[in-house]
């Protein structure tokens, strides 16, 4: 029997021991965007799980620390490279999003782990331990049924959810060249096109992400004593905001959209052919309606078209009083061939043109990180679909997404290699909301997916 076969029947006997594992890992509340000091332990616990599982695989692994103030990245590899045989390297991340948003909203514990109905419940389980997981478990079948076909490298970082600044050193300072040339990355960290659809992810967007705070008195004071006296840093800021769109909702930053490359005719005839439900879609959100820019479909404004959000915004108290700051936090969704750089010099003195001269205004908090993009006709993607069909017995379709990875470019730009996305979770998993889940059917059929793609990759 080839090994493949035999991999997949390990992979279908083992899966219950497999997500019993799994939901060790998601009982760690490794959060690491807007972290409190009590998850130090948490993240540490998860990289030390993600250390013991690439050693049971026969990997060299360690965790690196980059700095005193970042989280550890684990990184293992094959404990020896075979010459003639290909490398390939898998990313994912062992931290996770906050859970107060609101905590009351969730209507399980974030960290239990608990089993339902087919799905794990838990903060993590989908974005992105379990995904992440499913191909830890993938090399460990091939591991036990003849050995791993490629030489592997695993990169499981810790600070997706926050930027991604210590594994963006590491990269940048040649990390990644002790393992020679890789052939293909591997990440699972974007989505299915939907229930049992699952898809080949072409092109993510890139971010740029900053707070900008506005000054004022230098506390908070009455608003009956002092106001209409002197500024109010709420007034200004909201008014700064204001000037960033159109009424059609396009950005008026200047600059903003001039390096944005169309869409080629043969992804747009890839988009343009999947179904859409725009009620259901609605319907999962809670909305009565949909907005977005002018001239462009639904799907095209979530993964092509770039934008500008306004995610929080905080300022004064609920009294009577004109505060002594006033704060947002701005980010940008980018896409092809935007330059993160640029754009935030433009649009923060966009900003600061809309305030009164004198004004004092603060920008901070900031991390960016461009689009990624993958040629359609690249060799590797058929054997990718190839491998999506052997996992899940079923048509993959060619996607982009909305969603952003910081490193994906830099491991991209460093290695030259394609970065292959194959998403297994679902865009109504709730990933960064209450009550995140995890479709155990599609661990199931993920894993056999990574199993029969490091197969594939181990063959051109
Ligand atoms: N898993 C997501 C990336 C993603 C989101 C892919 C949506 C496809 C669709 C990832 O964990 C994430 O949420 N990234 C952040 C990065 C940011 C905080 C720097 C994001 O996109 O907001
Ligand atoms: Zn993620």
């Amino acid at each position: 029997m080839a090994q493949l076969e035999l991999a997949l029947e390990h992979i279908d006997a083992q899966l219950r021991a497999y997500i019993e594992e799994l939901k060790e890992w998601v009982r760690m509340p490794s959060i690491s965007a807007g972290a409190q000091e009590d998850c130090c332990e948490a993240l540490a616990r998860a990289a030390d799980f993600a250390v013991a599982q690439c050693e049971g695989i026969g990997l060299r692994a360690r965790k690196v620390q980059v700095s005193p103030d970042t989280n550890p990245l684990v990184v293992a590899c094959s404990a020896s490279f075979a010459a003639g045989r290909p490398t390939v390297l898998i990313y994912g991340h062992y931290d996770v999003q906050g859970v107060d948003n609101p905590r009351s909203a969730w209507t399980n514990d974030p960290f239990g782990a608990a089993e339902r109905d087919g799905y794990l419940l838990g903060r993590g389980a989908s974005d992105n331990k379990g995904p992440c997981f499913a191909h830890l478990k993938a090399a460990q079948a091939l591991h036990a049924t003849g050995g791993l076909p490629v030489n592997l490298v695993m990169l499981i970082e810790g600070e997706e959810e926050c930027g991604s600044r210590a594994l963006s050193q590491f990269i940048a300072g040649g990390g990644l060249d002790e393992f020679g040339p890789i052939r293909g990355v591997v990440i699972s960290d974007t989505s299915m096109y939907g229930p049992d659809r699952p898809s080949l992810t072409l092109g993510l967007r890139g971010i740029l992400f900053f707070q900008m705070t506005v000054h004022g008195p230098k506390q908070d004071v009455h608003s009956g004593l002092f106001g209409g006296t002197i500024h109010n840093p709420n007034h200004l800021l909201v008014r700064a905001l204001a000037a960033l769109h159109d009424v059609e909702g396009r950005v008026r930053v200047p600059g903003f959209y001039d390096q944005v490359q169309p869409l080629s005719r043969r992804e747009k005839t890839f988009y343009d052919a999947l179904e859409v439900d725009e009620a259901a879609y609605c319907r999962n959100l809670g909305v009565k309606g949909l907005t977005g820019e002018p001239g462009y479909s639904l799907l095209e404004r979530r993964w092509t078209r770039p934008t500008l959000a306004i995610n929080h915004l905080s300022g004064g108290s609920p009294r009577t009083v004109i505060p002594a700051r006033a704060a947002a936090v701005i980010s940008c969704r980018l896409v092809p061939d935007q330059q993160p750089e640029p754009i935030e010099t433009a649009l923060q003195q966009y900003l600061r043109d809309q305030l009164p001269a004198g004004t004092e205004v603060e920008f901070g908090n900031s991390h960016h990180s461009p689009a990624y993009h993958l040629d359609p006709d690249h060799p590797l993607v058929p054997r990718a679909l190839q491998a999506i069909r052997t996992g899940f017995g079923l048509e993959p379709l060619l996607t982009r997404e909305g969603g952003s990875i910081p490193i994906v470019t830099q491991l991209h730009q460093r290695t030259g290699a394609p970065v292959l996305l194959v998403g297994l979770g679902q865009i109504t998993d709730n990933w960064h909301g209450p009550d995140e889940h995890f479709n155990l059917r599609d661990f199931h059929r993920g894993i056999r997916t990574s199993a029969a793609l490091l197969c594939a990759l181990a063959e051109v």
